[in-house]
Order: structure tokens, then sequence, then C-alpha cells
């Protein structure tokens, strides 16, 4: 009888993926984080007794984390390494294209500009991306920016794309409790004007809700997360085919949702709804892509067959055109094609 010694963890890592909701500076493994500190040290002793947590008793600690991380990445040549670790990570975890996300971000004090910290993202990824691996970028505003801030931030999308074509859309993200969309609104319908695609961190805790009918009025093109979802914003996300970015080990480690056995993708499972499944902030919840295909499949019984279609579907999602769709689609199925053994179960 044919069996297959391939551990599921092992098949997940192997199993080719689209990592679609990982932001930069949440992505900073334990070892990266270490060698960013070592470089700072020196200067600033108090950063070598800085440890991430377990686990979080609210989502509010979780932003708490960046002000110590922010520290490690507070000028270009920290941002250069952290995104060149970032992307070798996803690279050796399988992904094989990944939209990464990161809020322009200035350091005045060490010539940092948000000019230039795009400008080191985006030559890092020219530069350093692995070869197995196709790397976008999406420009992120965050929930405090004034209106201002938001509109540098798409006037820096709209210059880089211009001399690159890495970057491909703008994101809402940052604290849930903080912040209107309404004040920020312009500067997304700008950018669509601009034609970059939209996700926008959508319904994470229930006092986002009233404001899901704003955020949805622009029409996004994926939105993060959906935890809670009202009637209206459901019957929209499904008359809308709107993809969902889930990140179940982000979900559960900052408490939005209960258990695993609770996450709202098994409806969107069930519901045969477009979703990808992503890490959000692996360095943060010490969770590789691969793991959440683990979890997927050990939670709701998923088969290889499976997670090799959820890993699949998610190409439709990613913000690509259709070429490039169609060539990561070919890549996947002569990885299938080759790797038949491995789903043997
Ligand atoms: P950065 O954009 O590369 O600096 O990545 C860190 C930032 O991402 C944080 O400051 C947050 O604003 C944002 N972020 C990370 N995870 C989440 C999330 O789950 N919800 C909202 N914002 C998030
Ligand atoms: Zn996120």
């Amino acid at each position: 009888m044919l069996t297959n010694m391939t551990s599921l963890t092992e098949f997940c890592i192997q199993l080719p993926k689209v990592e679609a909701h990982a932001h930069i500076n949440g992505s900073l493994s334990p070892q990266t984080l270490r060698e960013l500190v070592a470089r700072k040290v020196d200067m600033n002793p108090e950063l070598a007794a800085f440890t991430i947590p377990d686990s979080l008793d609210r989502i509010d600690d979780f932003f708490a984390l960046f002000k110590f991380i922010y520290q490690l990445t507070d000028d270009e040549s920290s941002v250069a390494h952290a995104t060149k670790r970032v992307m070798e990570e996803f690279a050796a975890d399988g992904v094989r294209y990944l939209e990464l996300r990161t809020t322009p971000r200035a350091n005045l004090a060490k010539g940092m500009t948000k000019q230039s910290y795009v400008k080191t993202v985006v030559s890092t990824i020219q530069r350093d991306c692995p070869g197995t691996m196709v790397t976008k970028l999406i420009l992120s505003i965050d929930r405090r920016n004034t209106l201002e801030e938001a509109q540098e931030t798409v006037d820096l999308a709209i210059q880089f794309a211009k001399e690159t074509n890495m970057v491909v859309g703008v994101d809402l993200c940052g604290d849930v409790m903080k912040g209107s969309f309404l004040a920020l609104k312009p500067a997304f319908e700008r950018a669509q004007q601009h034609h970059f695609n939209i996700t926008l961190h959508f319904n994470e805790v229930k006092e986002n809700i009233p404001e899901a009918p704003d955020l949805l009025s622009i029409h996004p093109d994926r939105l993060g997360h959906a935890t809670l979802l009202d009637d209206l914003s459901r019957n929209t996300i499904y008359q809308r085919n709107i993809p969902v970015e889930i990140c179940m080990t982000s979900n559960v480690f900052s408490k939005t949702v209960a258990t695993y056995e609770r996450h709202h993708v098994k409806e969107l499972m069930d519901e045969k709804h477009p979703f990808i499944l992503c890490t959000d902030d692996k360095g943060v919840f010490a969770s590789e892509l691969s793991n959440e295909y683990v979890l997927a499949s050990k939670t709701f019984g998923l088969n290889r067959e499976r997670l090799f279609e959820a890993s699949f579907k998610a190409i439709d999602s990613i913000f690509a055109d259709q070429e490039t769709k169609d060539e990561l689609k070919a890549i996947w199925l002569t990885w299938k094609k080759d790797h038949q053994y491995l789903f043997v179960e």
C-alpha cells in the first residue's frame, strides 16, 4: 500500500501559498527582532529587555507592542534589514506570491522621511526578493492619520507605482478603537481614481460595526478580518463577493474570536465565499502561514486536497492582472502534478 510519511506540517510548508495580509513590522520573527536589537542595543540598552508576550488580554495591548518594534526599525538600514528578512522567511515557508503591507513612517532624527521609508522598502524588494517568490506592496493608512497624512500616503503610492510596478494597493489599518474612516474616505477615493486596489481592516471589534456602511460604500476590493458581521455587512459582502483575508491565529491571540472552532472562516467555507488564509503579524503571533493552513486543516477537517484548493483559489483574490494570476495558477498546478505523492493520506 502506498503510504505518505510527509507530515501535515511539512505538506503545508511545501504547498505553494499566497500571503496577502502581512504587516512588515508585525512580521518580524524573534530571530529578526534579535538581529535588530543587536544593531541598536549599545545606544539603547533597554531594548535588550523586551519580549513578545505569549498572549494578549485585549486587542488594545497589541497596538502598544509597536511602540517597541518601531524603535528597532527607526532608520532606513533597519527597515531594509527587516524587509529582507520578512521576505526570506515567507519564501522559506513556501509563499510564492506575497503582498506585504506597511505604514510609511518618518524619523527625521535619523534622516528617514515617509518617502525614503517607502523607497527603502521598494528597493529592498527589488534587490532582495527571493527568486521563488513575487512580492508586491500595499501602503497602509493608519486610522489615526489626518486626511492630509492619508493623502500623503496616496501620493507615495502614486509616485512609486509610476516608478516601479510594485505598489498594488492601499489599506486601512491601525488601532480599531481610534479614528474615523469617514475623515479619511477622500484619500481612499483618490487612490481608487488612480486604480489602486483597496483593502480595509473591517469589523474587528463590535465598536467598528456602526461605521461598516461607510467602509463598504467605497466598494473595497478585499476586507481584512471581517470578524463581526451584522446583517447589512454580511449581505453586502456575499452579494458583492468581496474576498476576506482570514487571520485565525491573530484573531484568537487578540481575543476578537473566542476559539479556533468558532472562527468565522467556517461560514465562508460553507458558503463557498472567497477567502485567503493569511498571517497578519507572524512575528507577534508566532505563526507562519504554513501553520495557518495546519490550523485550518485540524480545526475544520480539511484534507490535503482541500488545503490545495484553498491556496489555489486565493490566487483569484490577489491584487494582480489576469495574466499574473494565470501564471501563478500554472505554477500551482505543476507543483501539484509533481507532488501527487504528498496527497496520499
Ligand atoms: P507596519 O505598517 O509595517 O508598521 O506594521 C505594523 C502596523 O500594522 C501597526 O502599527 C498597526 O497599525 C497595523 N496592524 C497590524 N495588525 C493589525 C490588525 O490586526 N488590525 C489593525 N491594524 C493592524
Ligand atoms: Zn492586519
